[in-house]
């Protein structure tokens, strides 16, 4: 096989030809000739060279109509075409270069002038040939399917991982719409549906890119398959779903817990302990006037009991705050107001409502959000002053701790150390609301909760 570059000399006179043959040939290539445009366009078909010197005034068909020729046939298209001509004027250079002429030349020719840019279109279609090889290859190995579509959607194009994703030959996808393929074409995104040949659907990621070739502007749509993907995130927000639901039911059986423990060591405990009370006082009235010891034994007893009892009474306030079973709004001024005696921080409660309907789950959530909000001020704030407040928008009940220490980041911190801000989030994620927590250092901390109320109401003062 002939390796040297055949070029197709296009001219009515043969003389031209005898003298570019003879310019080419001592340089290396092998020419081909044709002395006018019919034979010409055969010789392109069957030769196929790979560069072609065409003269424009021809009787019958003139090179305009060959080259015009030469662009629409696909066997040919990618031919340089070099007009070589005695017609010295602008119009008729401009028409070749509309054609899809790669040059153009005027007679007399230069010999190194010929050979040097016959050199260069060479060069530059080599180039050019290499470019598109390594395009179809990257194309034709991605591990993504790719969809080459013109102006209308029409599939120009697929690779391998295309053909495999979809379930057709690439044969049966050439001009059928993408739509076929991604009902939701043009649509570019995540997880969108796309259509194989049996019908059945799959998620995909989907990118999109405008190509200018030859060909006009095309369409690159690159498919990802992203079914492993989409059942991972599903599995994942399952399990996400199940764990919080499992984290609330833990949290309300501890609060039934706390409150049933409270109870009992009110009512038992506590009855006892008021009963002993209540004796040792007739014991002492009755017989402390006879016996100055046993009088000032009773007197020690009376202070142990009275000690116990309000030791009972811290267990059963830490365990659930009775201020609890009468509603948010005194357990929440009940709250601050123990807060600022044990803190000796100033905390203040304001609300504009005046009653609030809320039940029990939301009621013990709240508190024990704000709870920790104030309990993390006491620890971590430095601050002087904490603001709780409370109120209602639309339908969403809103409570904010604000307090004016040295603030943190919240972005910082530990998640495997640290489950306060978690559970506060966690419990108001339960009831489908949100906690927000704003600060930057030296600023103080905003605890901000949203919960919607649902089917309950509340009341708002004038
Ligand atoms: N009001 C605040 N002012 C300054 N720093 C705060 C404030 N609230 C929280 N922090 C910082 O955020 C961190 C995390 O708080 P979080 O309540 O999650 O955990 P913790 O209090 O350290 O431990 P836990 O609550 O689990 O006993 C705290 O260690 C503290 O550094
Ligand atoms: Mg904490």
């Amino acid at each position: 096989m002939d390796s040297k570059p055949l070029i197709l000399v296009v001219d009515d006179g043969p003389q031209n030809i005898k003298l570019l043959r003879a310019i080419l040939e001592p340089a290396g290539y092998a020419v081909c000739a044709a002395t006018d445009g019919e034979t010409a366009l055969q010789v392109a078909q069957t030769a196929v060279p790979t560069l072609i010197l065409l003269d424009l005034m021809m009787p019958g068909m003139d090179g305009f109509a060959v080259c015009q020729r030469l662009k629409e046939m696909e066997s040919t298209r990618q031919i340089p075409v070099i007009f070589v001509t005695g017609r010295d004027d602008v119009e008729a250079e401009s028409r070749c270069f509309a054609l899809g002429a790669a040059d153009y030349m005027t007679k007399p020719i230069s010999l190194p002038v010929v050979l040097a840019r016959v050199k260069m279109h060479l060069a530059l279609d080599s180039q050019r040939r290499s470019l598109e090889g390594m395009f179809r290859d990257v194309m034709e190995f991605a591990p993504d399917a790719i969809i080459l579509s013109d102006a209308q959607d029409g599939i120009m194009r697929v690779n391998r991982r295309a053909e495999q994703m979809f379930g057709y030959r690439r044969e049966a996808l050439i001009g059928r719409p993408v739509r076929m393929l991604v009902p939701h074409h043009p649509a570019v995104g995540s997880s969108l549906p796309c259509l194989r040949h049996d019908g059945s659907e799959f998620p995909a990621d989907i990118n999109r890119s405008p190509l200018q070739t030859p060909y006009g502007a095309l369409t690159m749509a690159v498919v990802r398959d992203v079914t492993e993907r989409h059942k991972a995130d599903l599995a994942l927000a399952e399990y996400r779903q199940q764990l919080r639901a499992l984290v609330a039911q833990n949290e309300s059986n501890r609060e039934e817990e706390h409150k049933h423990l409270a109870r009992e060591v009110h009512d038992e405990l506590g009855q006892i302990l008021t009963a002993l009370r209540m004796d040792l006082s007739l014991l002492d009235m009755r017989f402390g006037t006879l016996d100055p010891a046993l009088n000032a034994k009773v007197l020690d007893m009376k202070g142990l009991l009275d000690r116990a009892i309000q030791g009972v009474r811290n267990v059963v306030a830490n365990l659930r705050p009775t201020a609890l079973d009468m509603g948010l709004i005194p357990a929440l001024e009940n709250l601050c107001a123990e807060f600022a005696q044990h803190s000796g921080m100033d905390c203040v409660f304001h609300t504009r409502l005046d009653t609030l309907d809320l039940d029990e789950t939301r009621t013990v959530a709240v508190f024990r959000i704000v709870q920790e909000s104030l309990t993390n001020a006491m620890r971590y704030a430095k601050a002087t002053r904490v603001a709780v407040t409370l109120g209602c928008s639309g339908d969403a009940l809103g409570v904010e701790v604000r307090d004016n220490g040295q603030g943190f980041d919240p972005s910082a911190v530990s998640r495997t150390r640290s489950f306060g801000l978690l559970g506060m989030r966690e419990r108001a994620l339960a009831l489908g609301g949100h906690v927000d927590i704003v600060s930057t250092p030296g600023e103080g901390v905003v605890v901000a909760v949203t919960v919607p109320l649902d089917a309950t109401h509340t009341e708002e003062a004038p």
